[in-house]
């Protein structure tokens, strides 16, 4: 296998091939996926979600995703591994930020980073592009901001907001962003701002006139099950086979079932 690097995203994008990513916050799921074949594997801050409990991606820490962040690069053979910048730990000002992008690149191993906003973290991706460290923007709906939002909606329904998503899409290749995800907007945008490029949109919830995809992996096997988005497809059921997997083995021990003869010494 030959590694996917930033590199060889920007040239499936000139190619017309469509980048696939999917999440991973731990070391036996990253191995799955990247033996699959995916080609960007996201430690994303949706950890604080799925890992955690939490409600929202706000309460992860910086400590907390290098230690996802860690397990994930120990599985990954093939797939370019992307970390999410978490809450607070980028915001502030550009040197916390690059000295966040620097912790997680030396504490984990990871090949870049990602963080949510345009033009009000311009700074901070400047220095840490200039570190050498990849950067992967993410606009329209940005999970850390859902206190200013209120919900979790389609974004930039609106002319005014869809027209600081497309400048703020601009500033990001310009600044040298590597690719940009872009989450819950108009498909009709979505393929504009993709089209205005040259580095990779990668869409979730905004169509497919974009140049990639990514989904919540515990979404998209139906381990999760309670979150029902309009663009989630769930290419498996987990929860009801586990669910019926576990309760199968609660009644072989209960019956006395499990172990038999031969699972014994
Ligand atoms: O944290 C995450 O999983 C993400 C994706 C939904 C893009 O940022
Ligand atoms: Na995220």
């Amino acid at each position: 296998y030959k590694r996917v690097t930033v590199k060889s995203l920007v040239d499936m994008k000139q190619k017309g091939e469509k980048i696939s990513m999917l999440t991973a916050y731990d070391y036996t799921m990253a191995k799955i996926v990247d033996s699959a074949g995916v080609d960007v594997i996201l430690v994303g801050d949706s950890a604080s979600n799925v890992m955690a409990g939490h409600e929202t991606t706000v309460p992860i820490t910086l400590d907390q995703m290098i230690y996802h962040a860690g397990s994930v690069i120990r599985a990954a053979e093939r797939s370019l591994v992307v970390v999410d910048l978490p809450f607070g730990s980028y915001q502030s000002d550009p040197k916390e930020a690059l000295r966040s992008a620097i912790r997680i690149m030396k504490e984990s191993g990871a090949h870049s980073v990602k963080l949510e906003g345009g033009k009000e973290v311009k700074d901070s991706i400047k220095r840490i592009l200039n570190a050498g460290i990849p950067v992967m923007g993410h606009l329209g709906l940005t999970p850390q901001s859902i206190y200013k939002f209120g919900t979790y909606t389609v974004r930039a329904k609106e002319e005014e907001e869809a027209i600081k998503l497309k400048s703020d899409a601009k500033l990001l290749e310009k600044l040298g962003c590597f690719a940009i995800v872009l989450e819950k907007v108009p498909a009709k945008l979505a393929q504009e701002v993709a089209e205005s490029l040259t580095i990779p949109v990668i869409g979730i919830g905004a169509g497919a006139g974009v140049d990639g995809q990514v989904l919540v992996t515990h979404d998209m096997i139906g381990m999760t099950h309670e979150f029902n988005p309009r663009f989630l497809r769930r290419y498996l059921n987990l929860y009801d086979d586990m669910t019926g997997a576990f309760k199968s083995y609660i009644k072989d021990v209960k019956s006395v079932d499990f172990p038999n003869d031969k699972e014994q010494y």
